[in-house]
């Protein structure tokens, strides 16, 4: 069971790989990506039945505490710029940002990802154009983009998200922001239990050793990476963005759906996800 997503403890994953053993072990850059990369594609159409309806074909959901960016407008005004999305999936937000008058690529290291991206364009008529591409490396030209945007996509999972800050960067122009969310980091410590056992630290917050999941031969098939409140910021500002602001949202009065880890209960007491707010200074 994992610690840092959306759960896919139901999703189809036993169909993928019979026996996995959970372990806490290095997994470099590559080791890591393969591993994602079978992962999201094998549990693909599974997390899209279970998580589509939540996220919606046309809507920007930062989380599961359901902040919508339709509400709080993180990437401010969006009309007529250029956004790159980086780990798309399925391209939920990505379709929101064209509604909204944006020109919007996606990237995901995912293929089955980007298929079902396809199916909902068709579906909707809202058309995202999409490429495979894993988010350390992105394959476009520097000062792209006027806003990069990621919603729990690739930052969780890669082993290098330094370099991401850094491709993020690259890939805006000056002046050009980039907002993303992760899974908080303080959950690190805590049980993956959206019940009462996910309210007591078991773990060091401090331990960066990744979490890893491996079948019966021992490959690695599902990768997380932990980094610390402080190492995140330092990623950030390393990668020469500022770091504007963060935020932290609270779980909704009402809001009853449960995400994996992610639950009414724990809501009440530790935060769920951080979001980042950074840009690219002028100059
Ligand atoms: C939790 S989904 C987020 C996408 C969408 N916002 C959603 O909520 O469904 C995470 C996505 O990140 C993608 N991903 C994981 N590692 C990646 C990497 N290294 N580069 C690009 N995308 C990656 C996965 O394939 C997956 O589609």
């Amino acid at each position: 069971m994992t610690q840092d997503h959306p759960s896919h403890e139901d999703q189809g994953y036993e169909a993928l790989v019979e026996q996995i053993v959970v372990s806490r072990r290095p997994a470099s850059a590559a080791e890591t990506a393969a591993a994602n990369r079978g992962w999201w594609d094998g549990t693909s159409d599974d997390y899209q039945a279970e998580h589509g309806e939540f996220l919606r074909d046309v809507g920007f959901v930062w989380c599961p505490e359901g902040t919508d960016e339709a509400d709080v407008h993180l990437l401010g005004d969006v009309r007529g710029k250029r956004i790159l999305e980086i780990g798309c999936g399925a391209g939920q937000c990505g379709r929101w940002l064209i509604a909204q008058g944006a020109h919007v690529a996606g990237v995901d290291l995912s293929a089955r990802q980007l298929q079902h991206s396809r199916r909902i364009d068709e579906a909707t008529a809202v058309r995202l154009p999409a490429l495979v591409a894993n988010a350390e490396r992105l394959p476009f030209a520097d000062s792209s983009f006027d806003l990069a945007c990621s919603a729990f996509g690739a930052i969780p999972f890669v082993a290098d998200s330094a370099a991401v800050m850094r491709e993020a960067w690259r890939v805006l122009r000056p002046g050009g922001r980039f907002v993303f969310s992760v899974t908080h980091p303080l959950r690190w410590a805590f049980p993956d239990d959206p019940g009462p056992n996910g309210l007591v630290a078991d773990r060091s917050y401090f331990d960066r050793t990744p979490y890893v999941e491996v079948d019966e031969a021992g490959r690695a098939v599902y990768v997380e990476h932990h980094r610390t409140m402080a190492d995140r910021i330092g990623e950030i500002v390393g990668a020469g963005l500022r770091l504007d602001a963060m935020v932290e949202p609270e779980w909704p009065d009402g809001h009853e759906r449960e995400w994996g880890q992610w639950s009414p209960l724990r809501g009440r007491f530790i935060p769920g996800t951080a979001i980042f707010l950074c840009s690219r200074p002028e100059g």
